[in-house]
This record gives structure tokens, sequence and C-alpha cells, in this order.
């Protein structure tokens, strides 16, 4: 089996971060979604890699590279412009041939590994097998209705009103069927071929389109509360590791990713936290649940529950949480007299000073 990573898009729901910066590229505990999602597939043999491209193409290419960080093979797909997912696999059917395939979208994470999803679909003669999970709000994915033997009666996308609570998750298995599906329907209101006619032009046909139900959480990490989230739920899961010597005047408490070079004077570290290399933090309150990329330098701050990319700096920001910060931000907050808690989304280079008058 091959897989189909989709990392083109827009990321429009998570603007200003993504002007500059792939979605699918955002730190969770410090590593890029896109990474833990070649894991999963090489995690069950999958090495034929197809990653559909689009604006952020050379971004990608370059934390990606070809695939030997994995031993896997990748195969860069561009599609010109984000015209959905069933036009990404229109254009990737050279790649894919007549195999069977996963496709995997590229900004989705999940608890488990995919093990019990691939389980005996490569030598079935099922068409495709979906993966659905019951969310609380429907109208935001495709939804299955499913009848009360088990089978998919109809997928909607995006319905305003939703017939169940079981939402299509980013991962799909399709045969080669899938193929003259994507040929055979027309662009959705959004103007995008969306996957889910797709499919439902394959039920349409009687092809045999089976699901299964996801056990762990999952995340579709495109918009600013469930990237928090998933980076919460990813730290929970980390054991200490410490690159560098940290002095007497820290406390640390849970558990604690330390890189490369790291000083952490007079602090407070509640884990869980992931901190990156050349970090300084200095009469500091930091974590729980905060990732901070290579490089930053915080001093006199606060910060619980937010992921903070490289190279940023903030002195003198007290309660920051729930904050996504892009690479270089600089926030300055010293005399400032806000005593609340902030939370923020700043894109990258994004220069903010909390100080009074
Ligand atoms: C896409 C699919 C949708 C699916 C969702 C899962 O939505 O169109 O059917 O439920 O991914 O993340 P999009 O992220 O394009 O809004």
């Amino acid at each position: 089996m091959k897989g189909l990573i989709l990392a083109g898009g827009s990321g429009r729901r998570l603007r200003p971060i993504t002007h500059k910066t792939a979605k699918q590229l955002l730190p969770i505990a410090n590593k890029p979604i896109l990474h833990y999602v070649i894991e999963d597939l090489v995690g069950v043999g999958i090495t034929e890699l197809g990653i559909v491209v689009g604006d952020t193409a050379q971004e990608i290419e370059k934390s990606v590279g070809n695939g030997s960080l994995w031993d896997a093979n990748i195969t860069y797909i561009k599609q010109e412009k984000p015209l959905g997912l069933a036009h990404a696999v229109l254009i990737s059917e050279p790649f894919l041939g007549q195999e069977k395939f996963v496709m995997y979208l590229g900004d989705n994470m999940f608890e488990d590994s995919l093990h019990d999803v691939v389980d005996g679909f490569e030598k079935s003669s099922t068409n495709a097998r979906l993966l659905l999970a019951k969310v609380h709000n429907p109208q935001s994915f495709g939804v299955a209705e499913v009848d009360e033997q088990g089978a998919i009666k109809g997928l909607v996308e995006k319905p305003e009103n939703p017939k169940s609570d079981l939402a299509l998750v980013g991962v799909y298995l399709f045969d080669s069927t899938i193929h003259r599906a994507v040929k055979a329907i027309e662009p959705s209101n959004r103007g995008e071929l969306e996957i889910t006619d797709a499919i439902q032009w394959m039920i349409d046909e009687n092809q045999n389109v089976e699901h299964r139900t996801l056990k762990g959480w999952w995340i579709d990490a495109g918009k600013k509360d469930p990237l928090l989230l998933c980076n919460e739920l990813i730290l929970e899961k980390i054991e200490s590791l410490f690159l560098s010597q940290i002095g007497e005047t820290v406390t640390l408490k849970g558990e604690i990713v330390v890189g490369e070079n790291v000083e952490i004077i007079d602090s407070n570290i509640q884990g869980p936290i992931v901190i990156g290399s050349g970090v300084r933090i200095e009469r500091s309150d930091i974590g729980p649940y905060v990732s901070i990329g290579d490089e930053c330098k915080i001093e006199d701050s606060s910060v619980e529950r937010s992921v903070i990319m490289e190279k940023s700096y903030l002195s003198g920001v007290t309660q920051l949480t729930k904050s996504v910060l892009g690479r270089e931000v600089e926030i300055d907050g010293k005399e400032s007299e806000v005593q609340e808690p902030t939370s923020l989304m700043l894109g990258d280079g994004t220069k903010v000073n909390l100080k009074n008058g």
C-alpha cells in the first residue's frame, strides 16, 4: 500500500500564524505535525509516500526532505490551487497507480497507531474504509449517516443539520475505484472537489464502503484551540529528559524535556513542558503544558498552556495562557498594568508592546 499525505491548503483558520508557516508544520511538543503523520504511516509499514503540496511546498520539502529520516521514499505532488481533497487524489493518480492507499490529512493527529485501521484492508475486496469519530460539532466536518446494521447510508460535507454526530476523520483507505469517483463528481458550493462526494458516489455505485470507529482521541489541528489541546495531549505522554544542567535556583516539577545549551535561572518550571535547545529562561514561572521552540528567551514572565515557536522573546509578560506565538515574536510587557490572563495568537515576527502609555 502507498500513503498519500495532503499538505496543501491555505491554513485560513490558523491565520496569522499560517501566513508564513504551513499549518502541517506547526509544532506539537516541538515536532511538526507532519512528522507525526509520516511516523504513523511508516509505523504500519507504508514507506512509499506521496505528499500533496501547495503554496508552502518549499517549506514542507525543507522540513521533510526525501524521507530518509524515516527510511521512506517521498514523492512531492504539486497542487496548483487548493481545489479540494478529491482534487488532490485526482492529481495523484500517476503516483498511486492501481495500488491501494491510505490518504492522511497532514494536519490531523491521532492518539492510537494506524494498526487497527489498516489491518486486513490490503488483501480484502473492500473498495473504501473510512474512519468515524463521535464529535460535538458535526457541522464542521464531513458527517456519516449509518443505518442499524452499521452500513453507511450517506455522507454530507459540513451539513447545517447533521443527521448524526459521526464525523469523517482525516484518514481514508481506498482502492483504485476512487480514481473513477473523483472524475465523476462536480465541485461543491465552496468550489472544491469534496472527498465526501466521491465516497458518496462509490456508495451509490454499490461499491463496498465500510468504516471503523475511532477509539482514542483525534484532533484536526488546523485551528487554534484544537492545536493547543493537541499540544497538551502529546505533552501528557512525555518523559523527562535533560540535555542541559539546570542550576540550583530553579524548581522543577512534573515531566520536563530540556534541549542542549539551555539556561534556566531563578525560575519555576512545571511540567509537562518541552524546552528546545539554546533557550534562556530567567525569573519566570513556566508551565504546565508549554512548548518552547529553540533559542527563545523568556524573562520576568509567566506562561502556561501555550506553544511558543523558535527565537521568540518575552519580557515581563505575566499570565500568558492559551497562546500560540509564531517564530521571532517579541512581547514586551514590562511595567504593564495588565494583571489578567492574556491569550494571544501572533504570526511570525510580530512585535507587541503591552507597556502603559
Ligand atoms: C476535511 C474533510 C471533512 C473531514 C475533515 C477531517 O475538512 O472535507 O470531511 O471531516 O477534513 O479533518 P476540512 O479540513 O477541509 O474542512
